[in-house]
């Protein structure tokens, strides 16, 4: 399938006078003109749509480079620095934050977690990672944390990000004058930039404006959702756990010693009024059931149904445009992968960037694409296999029942295959 364009135009010309002009047969038409704010910067090396975890990374790596960068993000500091998504670090995403210096919090309060426990029909196996993978392990600490710590960064190191900034056009990627039009304050802007990263997500505008004849869109939509909640209780287990059960999957993970991380399976279609607190303890006590395991409950703060989905596109580039994280590619979230792979994705393209401006060389940019979608393969791959094993799909006895319980039988048997899904779950080193 693929998507129509509606988004930036590479046919558009902004004039340094602000004048902004399309081509149009031969020549150039006058189509509007964009105001400057002399407070705000007009230029910089590198523009970076959106301050997600692949942005804001990015940005701290393009700095130390001395690398000059802007972030233009469409929503508010709180907003992003509150909005609640998962929290599992892989190994090199933890090596990368303290190489930027920006692990003081995350050595403090993450947990580091060598092991995971998975559980079948009430059966609990442990992967021991770090024996496994030779000393290689997760962490557990929230993704609106590490963002916070990236934000803080940006800000002391003088980095412009500006907030409720969004971009409205990408114009220029396919020249050497690349552009972004954005608004802020219900006020149009536009920066000048060599390149353009796109760190938007999944619903922002980069992917948009790619020509939709340079990629193919590969898409998966699970018949289940997550119902996730967190909650003041102290957690019922140190490590995580992953259960396939009858009633369906759960998952118990934590933030902190006193507040438990907590989702179940739930049909597409279903809703949060469906579910009182009680209901929920009460399913994630059956589903997550084991011998000698009890359940803590405690007070729901935070309660969401997330649809589950794969979904990736196979050009991260056009001309002097990159994407990176959610905006190429999505996993369902089985495996924990989605801020581990921006943060791998923006590894390559910071290390293209920069050898750019060193060696005035784009070879390292057009391997770019290549380069990144090696991991997301795996990653998808890896998703899509812990999906499948935990979820519920079928009744109870099917062939597909027994195809989930032969491979748990296998990962308790087998320490190759165990070792599979630990150099998986931690992370493969070099891909
Ligand atoms: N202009 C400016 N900013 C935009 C625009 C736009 N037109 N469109 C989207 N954005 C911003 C969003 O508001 C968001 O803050 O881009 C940011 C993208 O951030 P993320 O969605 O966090 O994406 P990414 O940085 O790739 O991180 C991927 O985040 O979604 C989770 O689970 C996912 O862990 C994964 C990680
Ligand atoms: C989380 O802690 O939010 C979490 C952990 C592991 C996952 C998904 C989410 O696979």
């Amino acid at each position: 399938m693929r998507r129509a364009r509606t988004g930036g135009d590479d046919r558009k010309i902004l004039r340094q006078d602000g004048n902004l002009f399309q081509r149009s047969g031969e020549g150039h038409e006058k189509i509007g003109t964009i105001k400057f704010n002399a407070n705000l910067k007009q230029k910089t090396q590198v523009g970076i749509i959106g301050a997600g975890p692949a942005g804001l990374t990015l940005a701290l790596l393009l700095h130390r480079a001395t690398i000059d960068c802007v972030i233009l993000e469409y929503r508010s500091r709180e907003y992003v620095e509150s909005r609640v998504r998962a929290g599992l670090l892989e190994q090199n995403t933890v090596d990368l934050l303290h190489e930027l210096g920006v692990a003081n919090r995350l050595n403090k309060e993450g947990l580091r977690h060598r092991g995971v426990y998975l559980s079948f029909d009430e059966q609990r196996i442990r992967i021991p990672f770090d024996e496994l993978t030779g000393g290689r392990c997760i962490t557990i600490y929230g993704q609106q944390e590490v963002l916070k710590d990236q934000v803080q960064a940006c800000i002391e190191k003088g980095i412009e990000i500006l907030f409720e900034a969004e971009v409205t056009e990408i114009n220029g990627v396919a020249t050497n004058s690349s552009s972004l039009v954005y608004r802020q304050n219900d006020e149009q802007h536009v920066l000048s930039c060599d390149f353009v990263a796109g760190c938007d997500g999944f619903h922002g505008i980069a992917r948009t404006s790619l020509p939709n004849n340079i990629y193919n869109e590969f898409r998966k939509d699970y018949p289940f959702s997550w119902l996730g909640i967190l909650a003041h209780a102290k957690p019922s287990s140190d490590e995580l756990v992953y259960a396939y059960h009858q009633r369906g999957f759960a998952l118990h993970s934590l933030r902190s010693e006193t507040v438990s991380r907590l989702y179940i399976q739930v049909d597409n279609d279903d809703r949060l009024e469906n579910w009182s607190d009680d209901k929920i303890w009460n399913e994630l006590s059956l589903r997550l059931q084991t011998e000698g395991f009890h359940l803590n409950t405690g007070a729901i703060f935070e309660k969401a149904i997330t649809p589950m989905r794969s979904f990736m596109i196979d050009n991260l580039q056009y001309g002097r445009l990159f994407l990176a994280g959610d905006a190429a590619h999505i996993v369902p979230p089985t495996g924990g992968k989605g801020l581990n792979l921006a943060v791998a994705d923006i590894k390559w393209l910071a290390g293209a960037l920069i050898h750019f401006y060193k060696h005035n060389k784009e070879d390292q940019l057009q391997g770019y694409t290549a380069n990144a979608l090696r991991r997301v393969w795996r990653a998808q791959d890896f998703s899509n296999f812990m999906t499948y094993l935990f979820h519920k799909q079928a009744a109870h006895g099917s062939f597909e029942y027994n195809l989930q319980k032969s491979k748990f039988d296998y990962i308790r048997l087998s320490k190759a295959y165990a070792t599979t899904i630990a150099e998986n779950y931690v992370g493969l080193k070099d891909i």
